[in-house]
């Protein structure tokens, strides 16, 4: 048995007496156990009030398939460390339970070294940072986008196409790029695969502390000197956006063409789709029938009968992609040249039907 699941049935008396301050993000290693739940209780994955373990507290149960990602006996299940078969949930998962150490330290998760992708493509060599990619892999891939719009008029409305929501947190997807097609990747253009950093900061862990999730950003300035914010950090002098600006970092270059993309979807929407368009942050399924053409979904519009159902396939690839890169707040560190590539690509798609200057953008 790992020290770790050794000390597991501690931990609930632990957790109760934390509260003193959070330390420096150092590694696990250098932490004492008090530290480390502290950690942990500060963290994400210790967060009993948020949504991502409150959404189904209503029905009672976490559904199968919701499970494994959003409670920790569906993890458990998950990984078969509840007698049932690995890789799959048999059971609905408890309502309210966070993600707690069980779930990263029972001998089946840390023996998980690899991890099915939606695509159905498997990753292997994952190591410490194995949980953290099958968790954080999304819901929905290329593949699933083909499957539904094959055959289909690019350009003519499907009343059956609804919006494919890649879901959240999606960093693994997007940092393993055309390995994992966890976005939608355009038939005949080449997309780069996962995204090979440096190899002290090339995983999960390397880069976020275990139990926070927090970066340490005192070990990215080391390197990349020059710059006192990280979200500041380029290495390439590409104008991907157009926009004539090459001081910023890469983020504002995937700012600068998620904003392009956006008024593209917009522009499509209105005038080959026939019915305008506009997406709300936050609010599911996102993209809503802009009803007073504001360009912005207010309060009344951001409601379930509102949302937009005149998609067409090439209309909805698009909007998978911006969703993608919504939906990955670090996809700037995690991948930023597949990210650039989705949105370049999903922008050119729709610059086939609409007038849009597209003369500026430069694909990395
Ligand atoms: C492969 C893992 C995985 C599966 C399966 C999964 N989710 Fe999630 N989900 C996540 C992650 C990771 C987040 C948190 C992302 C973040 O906060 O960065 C999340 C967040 C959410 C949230 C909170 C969204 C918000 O805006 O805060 C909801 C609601 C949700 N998921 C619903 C579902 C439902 C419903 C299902 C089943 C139909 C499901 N999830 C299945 C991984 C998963
Ligand atoms: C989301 C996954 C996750 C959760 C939840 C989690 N840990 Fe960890 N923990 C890790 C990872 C990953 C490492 C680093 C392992 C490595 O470096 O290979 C780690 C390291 C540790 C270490 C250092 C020794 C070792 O095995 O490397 C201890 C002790 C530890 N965790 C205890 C806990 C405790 C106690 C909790 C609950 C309060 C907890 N962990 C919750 C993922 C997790
Ligand atoms: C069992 C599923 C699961 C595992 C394993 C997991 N996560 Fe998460 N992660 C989630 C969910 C669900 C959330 C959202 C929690 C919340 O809303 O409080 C989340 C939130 C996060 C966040 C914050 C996202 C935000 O929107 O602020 C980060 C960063 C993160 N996880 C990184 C990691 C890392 C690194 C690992 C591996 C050490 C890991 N996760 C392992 C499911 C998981
Ligand atoms: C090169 C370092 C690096 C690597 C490798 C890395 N991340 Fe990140 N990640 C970051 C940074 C930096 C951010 C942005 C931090 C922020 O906004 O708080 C981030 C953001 C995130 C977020 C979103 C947090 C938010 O605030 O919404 C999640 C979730 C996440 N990472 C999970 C992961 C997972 C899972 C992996 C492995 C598949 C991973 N990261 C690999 C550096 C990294
Ligand atoms: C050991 C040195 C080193 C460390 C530590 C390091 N990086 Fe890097 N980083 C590099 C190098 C070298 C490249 C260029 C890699 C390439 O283009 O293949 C790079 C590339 C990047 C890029 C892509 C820039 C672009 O223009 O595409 C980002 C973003 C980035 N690093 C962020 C971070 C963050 C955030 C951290 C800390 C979590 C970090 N780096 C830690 C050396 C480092």
């Amino acid at each position: 048995m790992s020290p770790v699941r050794a000390l597991l049935p501690r931990l609930a008396a632990i957790a109760l007496l934390a509260a003193t301050p959070v330390p420096a993000p150092v590694s696990a290693q250098e932490m004492t156990l008090a530290e480390i739940t502290e950690a942990w209780l500060i963290g994400p994955h210790g967060d009993y009030r948020s949504p991502s373990f409150t959404h189904w507290n209503e029905e009672g149960e976490v559904p199968p398939a919701c499970a494994a990602c959003h409670s920790e006996t569906g993890m458990l299940d998950w990984l078969g460390a509840d007698d049932t078969p690995a890789l799959s949930v048999e059971h609905p998962g408890t309502i309210n339970t966070v993600i707690g150490c069980a779930s990263c330290h029972v001998s089946e998760a840390e023996a998980l070294d690899a991890v099915p992708f939606p695509s159905g493509v498997v990753v292997s060599g994952l190591g410490g940072s194995a949980t953290c990619s099958m968790c954080h892999a999304g819901r929905a891939s290329t593949d699933g986008v083909m499957e539904v719009t094959g055959g289909l008029d690019p350009d003519t409305v499907a009343p059956d196409l609804g919006f494919i929501n890649v879901h959240y947190g999606i960093a693994a997807a997007v940092m393993h790029g055309s390995e994992v097609r966890g976005g939608f990747q355009y038939a005949g253009a080449d997309y780069a695969g996962r995204f090979a950093h440096v190899p002290s900061a090339d995983s999960c862990i390397d880069c976020h502390e275990p139990h926070t999730t927090q970066v340490a950003e005192d070990g990215c300035i080391a390197c990349h000197q020059g710059v006192n914010d990280i979200t500041a950090i380029r290495t390439r002098h590409g104008d991907f956006d157009g926009d004539g600006n090459t001081s910023g970092g890469i983020r504002d270059e995937i700012e600068g063409l998620h904003a392009i993309l956006y008024a593209a979807i917009r522009t499509y929407a209105t005038e080959v789709a026939g019915t305008p368009v506009a997406y709300a942050l936050g609010r599911f399924p996102y993209f809503f029938t802009d009803l007073d053409g504001s360009g912005a979904i207010e309060e009344a519009e951001a409601a379930f009968p509102n949302r937009y159902a005149s998609w067409t396939p090439r209309l909805l690839m698009a909007a998978y992609n911006y969703q993608v890169v919504a939906q990955d707040a670090g996809a700037w560190v995690h991948n930023p040249t597949y990210a650039l590539q989705l949105l370049h690509d999903s922008v050119m798609d729709l610059a086939e039907v609409i007038d849009l200057d597209t003369g500026g953008l430069q694909r990395p």
